[in-house]
């Protein structure tokens, strides 16, 4: 089946409305919270993908009314970052959503969220400053005063994010935590092209040879985890593997290649308990993440479940 049209498939049809005001998102999420009912919310930048959708379901799984919003963030891209070219649909996205009979779109021009005057920003020390944070300075503060204002904005008792943006996830899980928000952070898999790509909006900016390039992440992490699979559990051995599988694809020039705690972000030397195998390479201008969750098995001696 297409990426639209399940609804259609179903018979059912689709009632979805966009909301484009801040005042009125919040009045129709109160009014639903006073109704008793679980407000779900997914938080997107658009150019919806299977990995958007995957959300959805997760939060239509669990949540009536679900809330997609779509709003590319200017404060959470650098000065020489791809704010400008970034790909805005909102027809063809909003046409997706109604296919899964999502019940709100949310879609504020900018001056809805950061009007003029506007001085307040959310930061989770730490954790933000590594990985995605050393290599993209102010990107998290971005992310987290975003996200804080569309859980205020949508009031939503569950919120759906990715673990392609693992950091993200466990920035913004942080954040929920310090600040006794009342939203549950809930993290759904990765979803990948057949050939193993991470989905990604960015992957449009591929041209045709950084395309099939570009599964050379998705061939790192497989490297470390048949590695792994064969008892491997050391970081620097396993970090060796997948720089040589990435230092043999010309077009990719990586950015980070490391083996992390899943909780703290800090390197490990071996794996245990939770970790994360992190990429972020370059394919030409096109800068891509993947990863991988390491985790042990508990009462299985040094046994290790590996998601990629
Ligand atoms: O993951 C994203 O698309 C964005 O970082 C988010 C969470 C929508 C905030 O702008």
């Amino acid at each position: 089946m297409g990426l639209a049209g399940e609804a259609e498939i179903r018979g059912e049809t689709s009632r979805m409305e966009t909301i484009h005001t801040v005042e009125w998102m919040k009045q129709v999420t109160r009014q639903a919270r006073a109704e008793g009912r679980l407000v779900g919310l997914v938080p997107t930048m658009g150019a919806l993908h299977q990995g958007h959708l995957s959300l959805v379901r997760a939060a239509q799984q669990q949540c009536k009314p679900v809330v997609v919003s779509i709003f590319v963030n200017p404060q959470q891209f650098g000065p020489n970052e791809d704010f400008s070219k970034y790909p805005r649909r909102l027809e063809a996205d909003s046409a997706l959503l109604e296919g899964l009979r999502v019940e709100y779109l949310f879609a504020p021009p900018p001056a809805e969220i950061y009007p003029d005057g506007f001085r307040t920003y959310v930061n989770v020390e730490g954790v933000s400053e590594r990985l995605e944070g050393r290599s993209r300075p102010g990107h998290f503060r971005g992310v987290t005063t975003v996200v804080l204002k569309l859980f205020e904005i949508a009031q939503p008792h569950f919120a759906y994010f990715g673990r392609k943006d693992a950091q993200q996830a466990r920035i913004i899980r942080q954040m929920a935590r310090d600040l006794n928000l009342d939203t549950e952070i809930v993290v759904c898999p990765m979803a990948r092209e057949s050939d193993g790509l991470a989905m990604s909006s960015r992957n449009a900016y591929l041209k045709d040879d950084e395309r099939r390039a570009a599964i050379v992440l998705y061939r790192a992490l497989d490297a470390a985890r048949q590695e792994i699979a064969a008892g491997e559990r050391d970081a620097v051995r396993l970090l060796a593997v997948m720089r040589k599988v990435l230092n043999a694809e010309p077009l990719a020039t990586p950015d980070y290649v490391e083996i992390v705690d899943a909780d703290t972000f800090e390197p490990v030397s071996r794996l245990r308990r939770s970790c994360l195998a992190l990429l972020a390479v370059f394919l030409g201008s096109t800068r891509l993440l993947d990863n991988m969750l390491v985790e042990e098995v508990e009462g299985a001696g040094s046994s290790f479940r590996v998601s990629l």
